[in-house]
């Protein structure tokens, strides 16, 4: 069996942030998205790896993620020059897939539990395609399932507006060589792209076997600001171990599970984990409260901050406000006077999204 990832795409819903970056390699509790698919695939004893990379993005998302060593996996990266769509990814993909079954795997989507179950199912009952299903409130965002009593799949529909159940198709999907066929039968959809949804249906409509397994864990799509502080607040919840690489003075105090990274300085400070901060970073007369990830090289002094995230590089300095629920982009620099600031003066890039609250 092989696995396909899918890290192409344009990443519009996180703008700004993917302006400059793969959605796919923001960082959910200091690891980028991508990673926690490729490690459950592994976990799963699956070793060929194919990744979709877009010629946007996929410099970036090669030069981070190599050749698959460190994962324990062969990594081939395969260029798809349009976001044409999740079917054309598998088209574009076929060389590399041949006739073996793989996995499908959306690079920006975490599902919690490994993979075995479903490759077990899929291999036992010999499928053409298995899918993941879960319950949303709001599945017009989704591709909607609509299943019999068994639970079986009777018709699937890329983002209806009326939705016909609340079973949303999770991004990882199961499927033997019959889906390159399904493929080459369907039509680009409405919206301009080769839909995986519409190639399931038509092996419904062929009459080809096709289930859906229903997670029973949480699964987060973080394509957008608040699914990416609630896929951090779980991951930090659930993955969290305390370890200190750093420095942390005799005036700081840390509790609960605080995981700090080497070179790391905290001076000051007041922790309290779930928290994780990565390298090199510096902290100084600070709160951090609980459900906050900082990547490697921040700079944080007099700041409190809780429930939020920050990237690579970020400063921020003399905030006199808690600042919650936030998502700071890589080398972005908040600033204030040490004395109460009198004026608020910005340079915002596009589609940034500020709240004074
Ligand atoms: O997240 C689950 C949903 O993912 C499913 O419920 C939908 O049925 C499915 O169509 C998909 O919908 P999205 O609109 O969320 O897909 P998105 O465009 O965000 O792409 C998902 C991933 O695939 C993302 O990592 C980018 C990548 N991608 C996307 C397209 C369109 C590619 O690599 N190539 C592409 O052409």
């Amino acid at each position: 069996m092989k696995a396909l990832i899918l890290s192409g795409g344009k990443g519009t819903r996180l703008r700004p942030l993917t302006y400059t970056g793969a959605k796919q390699l923001v960082p959910v509790a200091n690891k980028p998205i991508l990673w926690y698919g490729l490690e459950a695939i592994v976990a799963a004893g699956i070793h060929e790896i194919g990744i979709i990379i877009s010629p946007e993005t996929g410099a970036e998302v090669k030069a981070k993620t190599g050749n698959g060593d460190r994962f324990g996996a062969q990594i081939t990266y395969i260029l798809q020059e349009q976001p044409a769509g999740l079917a054309h990814a598998v088209k574009v993909a076929q060389p590399f897939l041949g006739d073996a079954p793989f996995v499908m795997y959306l690079g920006d989507n975490l599902v919690q539990g490994g993979l075995h179950d479903l490759v077990d199912q899929f291999k036992r009952k010999t499928l053409d395609a298995l899918t993941l299903l879960c319950p949303v409130a709001n599945p017009s965002a989704f591709g909607v399932a609509r299943v019999d009593a068994e639970g079986r799949i009777l018709q699937l529909i890329e983002k209806p507006q009326q939705p016909p159940s609340n079973l949303a198709l999770v991004g990882v999907y199961l499927f033997s060589k019959a889906i390159h066929e399904a493929i080459a039968h369907i039509q680009p959809s409405a919206r301009g792209e080769l839909e995986i949804t519409d190639a399931i249906q038509q092996l419904i409509d062929w009459q080809r076997p096709v289930e859906a397994h229903q997670l029973t864990g949480w699964w987060l799509d973080t394509g957008k600001k608040d699914d990416l502080l609630e896929a951090n607040r779980v991951i930090l919840d659930t993955c969290t171990v305390a370890c200190n690489q750093g420095e942390v003075d005799a005036r700081s105090q840390i509790s609960g599970r605080v995981h700090i990274g080497q070179g790391s300085k905290i001076i000051n400070c007041t922790i309290r984990g779930p928290v994780v901060i990565g390298e090199n970073c510096h902290l100084e007369n600070c709160f951090v409260g609980p459900y906050s990830s900082i990547s490697d090289h921040v700079s944080l002094i007099n700041v409190d901050i809780e429930h939020s995230v920050l990237l690579q590089g970020a400063r921020v300095t003399n905030v006199q406000q808690r600042i919650v629920d936030s998502l700071i982009g890589r080398r972005a620099h908040i600033k204030a006077a040490p004395q109460r600031p009198q004026a608020l003066r910005f340079m915002v890039g596009d589609d940034s999204q500020i709240e004074l609250v």
